[in-house]
């Protein structure tokens, strides 16, 4: 009898199993297609693992309660793969789908499994390919029993936080843990949007690649300090095998998306929670997306190529405090909508334990999260960005972050991130915002009503009868 059993052996879950097998776990594997099984096993065969024939003889093949591990691609593979499972499991044994579900799929499946007295888990994983082999930030959620099940495993696998401690954690009931991935993902896109804009922004201004590689690499030094901005040093200076110069220059403008960032999104829309960073940054991937239209379009405006470029000094000079300010602001219109969705879905999350899980081992980890999370532990509410501490890196980074948006939108250039971002953080220091004149107008054409400063309840103006 077995440890854990493993469905799906793409990159992504054959490298877990390597992981898991690693950490001294007997590792069950089964893949739809046969052939993958029979390469994987071939390809590690010092390692031992186990393949199984079929759902049943994978499921056979484990000690009570066992625990079966789904890697597979998001959407109807889950549930088809749950449908071929559960026949064959007994009350207490748990099953985990570590893919990129939508959380409000995880949820109905959380239920349909409770009836039968299974321990249901959505789990985000992140990490990437590499992530998955050698450590990725592992936030779970779903049954309780089933997290004290995997616990162990789980923390076996995962990477560590700054204080040593494994990146993985119960982060809430039924979705929860799902919820958490899609909200790194959505401060992932504003992240790389800012980086990408950044990077737009000096080679505009005449900055050559491998200068571009010293900025972000100068960055990767100081409080700035990430996985994004290390691996956007190593891109900046690879070299084209396929074709001339720089690997950068001849990679297509147009970013694709599968959807977790744009789920971020609706669910702002959804819950009411204005993270504007997170619609943008996932807006502007189909602006990219639009090659054509914008290459004809640019065509009616030949000019623009050389709009007053910006000064390389200056740029160079204001994006390590630009790029602070809004990637705070990024972190910080995650947790905002975290806390929000917890309220919503009565999930009992712990945002200063997401914070330490994202540390190590994901996509957006950083030294960032070390200052996040203390703010968060000190039971801040609403927004870390009116903690005094963080609000004091927001201050530092404002004049330069003002800056460097000014500067880019005189010279015509797309700065959708750091814009729309400084827009979020300048309404969130805003008192009075101009919706009074929304209210007046909407009461005017709709008798909308609205409520007033001064006196409580509800008005309506006749506004036809002159004041
Ligand atoms: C991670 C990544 C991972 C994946 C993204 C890519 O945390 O390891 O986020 O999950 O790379 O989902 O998403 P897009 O294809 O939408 O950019």
């Amino acid at each position: 009898m077995n440890d854990v059993g493993l469905v799906g052996l793409g990159v992504m879950g054959g490298n877990l199993a390597l992981n898991i097998r690693d950490k001294g776990y007997d590792v069950v594997i089964y893949n739809r297609t046969r052939d993958v099984i029979d390469r994987f096993v071939a390809e590690h065969k010092d390692k031992g693992f186990i393949p199984a024939n079929s759902i049943q003889e994978m499921v056979e093949r484990l000690k009570p309660p066992r625990k079966i591990l789904l890697m597979v691609t998001a959407g109807r593979a889950v549930d088809s793969l749950i449908e071929g499972i559960v026949p064959h499991l007994n009350k207490g044994d748990v099953v985990a789908d570590l893919g990129n579900s939508h959380f409000k799929d995880t949820v109905r499946r959380f239920r349909e499994l409770s009836q039968y007295g299974v321990n249901y888990l959505g789990v985000g994983v992140s990490g990437g390919e590499k992530g998955a082999l050698l450590g990725p930030s592992i936030m779970v959620g779903g049954s309780r029993e089933g997290w004290d099940l995997l616990r162990e495993l789980f923390s076996k696998i995962a990477a560590k936080s700054f204080d040593g401690t494994p990146c993985a954690a119960w982060v809430g009931e039924d979705g929860a843990g799902h919820y958490v991935k899609m909200v790194h993902n959505a401060i992932e896109y504003v992240l790389m949007e800012l980086l990408a804009e950044s990077y737009h922004l000096m080679r505009r201004a005449g900055v050559e690649n491998e200068d571009i590689a010293k900025v972000f690499s100068k960055l990767n030094n100081g409080r700035l300090k990430s996985y994004l901005l290390e691996i956007s040093v190593e891109v900046m200076q690879r070299r084209d095998d396929k074709g001339k110069g720089y690997l950068i220059d001849n990679i297509l403008d147009s970013a694709e998306q599968k959807g977790t960032g744009r789920w971020a999104a609706e669910s702002c829309l959804e819950l009411g929670v204005p993270s504007f960073s997170f619609a943008v940054a996932a807006m502007d991937r189909s602006m990219s997306a639009m090659k054509e239209l914008r290459t004809r379009a640019s065509e009616i405006e030949p000019e623009r190529k050389n709009m007053n470029p910006p000064d390389p000094n200056v740029i160079v000079n204001l994006i390590d405090p630009a790029l602070t300010g809004a990637a705070l602001c990024a972190y910080a219109q995650g947790f905002s909508l975290l806390e929000v969705a917890a309220k919503e879905y009565e999930w009992s999350m712990e945002l200063s334990e997401i914070a330490r899980i994202w540390q190590g081992g994901c996509i957006i980890r950083s030294e960032l999260l070390k200052e996040i999370r203390e703010s968060l532990m000190s039971e801040v509410r609403g927004s870390i960005l009116i903690d005094p501490k963080l609000h004091g890196v927001l201050n530092e980074s404002d004049s330069s972050w003002r800056k460097l948006v000014n500067a880019a939108i005189t010279s015509g250039i797309p700065v959708p991130g750091f814009a729309s971002t400084m827009a979020y953080r300048d309404s969130l220091f805003t008192a009075r915002l101009p919706a009074n004149l929304i209210q007046a107008l909407r009461d005017y054409f709709g008798a909308h009503t609205y409520k007033r400063t001064d006196i409580e309840g509800v008005f309506h103006t006749d506004w036809s009868v002159r004041g």
